[in-house]
């Protein structure tokens, strides 16, 4: 998982090199007696906020037992590794410990944890929380998976850095409720900045990977994505959502607007869709509550390039899209005044082109549906063309975008099996297997319909701005795909 909490690490630590102050390495926590079993209540309650925390997103590796642990985050510095949080890895830390690692980032012997666990947001969880996930974590297998997590290289692998980027960005809890608003809304604002840490993702970052404050919410890339805005702008936030459209889309990973996949996807499927109807009603309370971002000026595309990308959308993309980009929402999402394709920065948009995309199935809305991959049949020219089109069609308006941002992300899609995501991309930008419904001499064009898998006709080209096609060896050029 290319979690944003990264970045953060790595910039931390690299200015950790700059810094020359010193402060005391803080010591162990004292230990104490192991408590007596909890009560069935307490670990009902810690197994809530542990999901509203989403902890097993982070703290499992694909195919691993839950909360053992293991998952590598690769960065161009090295990796970081999750820890095991069963009782294999945590069963002999005290409730003091452990409310130490969530308020501070540091671990049971008072070494500095990287931020990529995102304790920076934690730490505004109450001590009372933090007990009871504590005493839900220790109802879990035993796992005794101990990942080698210190695979950092030098000067990066010296926790002790990791001090100057708390100096800088850690503002130490636990949450205070603002007694100018209701509760409600107090209860909102502790979900989502404490445990759901949905700014990790939707802020925008400094040069330094912390967050930037002052433009809370109006959206952030980390590595491979971009969170789009969540402020109520109408064309790139979410000003044309309804509170019942937020809460849907929170508890189901659909509505009428978009669909959660990839990130978001985890985010709903672990996490949002396990809350209360109240929790997320106080969600959508504190989120809605604040200015929009401003309105950016939009430079106009050339008529050409819009031109190609029209061509290739009528044959590749207007199946499920239809032509007139209204889609079948909750099926196939309508394009028309998508706040997310309309992002400063394409990234995520890019990587739904080019290496297909599945909406997260959760239990209330348990259908499979997905996007195939185009990056193995349209150049980096046409997929910048189709979703240049696709931004600024039918009121959509949202900068160009261009050949070398495609290029980009096609080539973090195909580096090679990394965290979870990037590794099923890795398998569907090689060959578009079964998971995207399209197969190399079939019709685009078909899929999601009655004739999807219907044999491509020899040596058509239909569409695709006419270009030349550079697709991998054993792909007829110029074939509809
Ligand atoms: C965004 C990913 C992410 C999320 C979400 C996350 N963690 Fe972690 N966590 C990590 C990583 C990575 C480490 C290892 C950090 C290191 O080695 O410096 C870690 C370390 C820890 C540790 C230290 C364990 C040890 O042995 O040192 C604890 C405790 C912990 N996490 C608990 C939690 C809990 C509880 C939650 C949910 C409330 C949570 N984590 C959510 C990524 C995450
Ligand atoms: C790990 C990063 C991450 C975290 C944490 C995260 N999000 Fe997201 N979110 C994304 C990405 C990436 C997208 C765009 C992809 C998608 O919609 O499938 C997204 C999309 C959304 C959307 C849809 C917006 C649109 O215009 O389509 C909403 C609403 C949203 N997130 C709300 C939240 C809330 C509320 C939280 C906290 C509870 C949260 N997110 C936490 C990464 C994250
Ligand atoms: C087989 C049906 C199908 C075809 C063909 C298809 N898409 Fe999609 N598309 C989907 C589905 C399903 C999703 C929702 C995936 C998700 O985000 O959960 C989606 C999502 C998207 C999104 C993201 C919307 C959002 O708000 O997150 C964009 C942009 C998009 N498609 C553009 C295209 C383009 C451009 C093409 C042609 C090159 C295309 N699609 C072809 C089914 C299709």
């Amino acid at each position: 998982m290319s979690r944003r909490g990264l970045t953060a690490a790595f910039a931390g630590l690299a200015l950790a090199g700059l810094v020359a102050a010193a402060a005391l390495h803080p010591g162990p926590a004292r230990s104490q007696a192991a408590p007596a079993p909890a009560e069935p209540q307490l670990v009902a309650r810690g197994a809530y906020l542990t999901a509203a925390g989403d902890c097993q997103a982070c703290h499992t590796a694909p195919g691993g037992q839950p909360f053992a642990g293991g998952l590598p985050v690769k960065t161009p510095f090295g990796t970081i590794v999750s820890a095991n949080i069963t009782p294999g890895g945590i069963g002999d830390w005290t409730p003091d410990q452990f409310y130490r690692a969530l308020h501070q980032g540091v671990d049971d012997e008072g070494k500095h944890l990287y931020p990529a666990f995102p304790y920076n947001y934690y730490t505004l969880l109450t001590r009372a929380d933090s007990d009871a996930i504590f005493a839900y974590l220790k109802t879990l297998p035993a796992s005794s998976n101990h990942p080698n997590r210190d695979q950092l290289p030098f000067p990066f692998n010296i926790r002790f850095f990791v001090r100057f980027w708390n100096m800088l960005f850690l503002k130490e809890g636990p949450f205070q409720p603002n007694p100018g608003k209701s509760a409600e809304w107090n209860r909102g604002a502790y979900l989502v900045e404490a445990l759901g840490h949905c700014q990790a993702c939707h802020t925008p970052s400094n040069f330094l990977g912390g967050p930037k404050r002052g433009q809370a919410f109006r959206g952030g890339a980390f590595p491979g994505w971009f969170a789009p805005d969540l402020t109520p702008n109408r064309r790139t936030g979410l000003g044309s959502w309804s509170r019942a459209d937020l809460i849907e889309f929170l508890k189901t990973g659909r509505n009428a607007h978009a669909q959660a996949s990839g990130e978001m996807g985890e985010v709903v499927a672990d996490s949002t869709s396990h809350l209360t109807d109240a929790d997320l009603d106080a969600i959508a309370t504190y989120v809605t509550d604040r200015p929009a971002s401003p309105a950016v000026q939009v430079k106009a595309p050339e008529p050409a390039v819009m031109r190609q990308g029209e061509a290739i959308f009528v044959d590749s993309c207007s199946a499920c899209h239809r032509m007139d980009g209204r889609g079948t929402p909750r099926f196939f999402p309508p394009l028309v005044g998508d706040a997310n394709l309309q992002q400063r920065d394409p990234t995520t948009i890019l990587r739904f082109i080019e290496g297909g995309v599945a909406t997260t199935p959760t239990p209330s809305a348990p259908t499979p549906l997905a996007m195939p991959a185009y990056g193995w049949k349209l150049t980096d020219d046409q997929v910048a063309a189709v979703a240049t089109f696709v931004r600024n069609s039918w009121g959509n308006a949202a900068p160009p975008v261009s050949v070398g941002q495609a290029a980009k992300v096609r080539k973090a899609l195909t580096f090679g099996p990394g965290p979870t995501g990037a590794a099923q991309q890795h398998g569907r930008l090689a060959h578009p297997g079964p998971e995207t419904w399209s197969t190399p001499n079939t019709m685009s064009s078909d899929n999601g319909g009655a004739n999807a898998g219907r044999a491509a006709p020899a040596g058509s080209g239909a569409g695709n701005g006419g270009s030349s096609q550079g697709h991998p060896a054993g792909v007829t050029a110029g074939g509809p795909g």
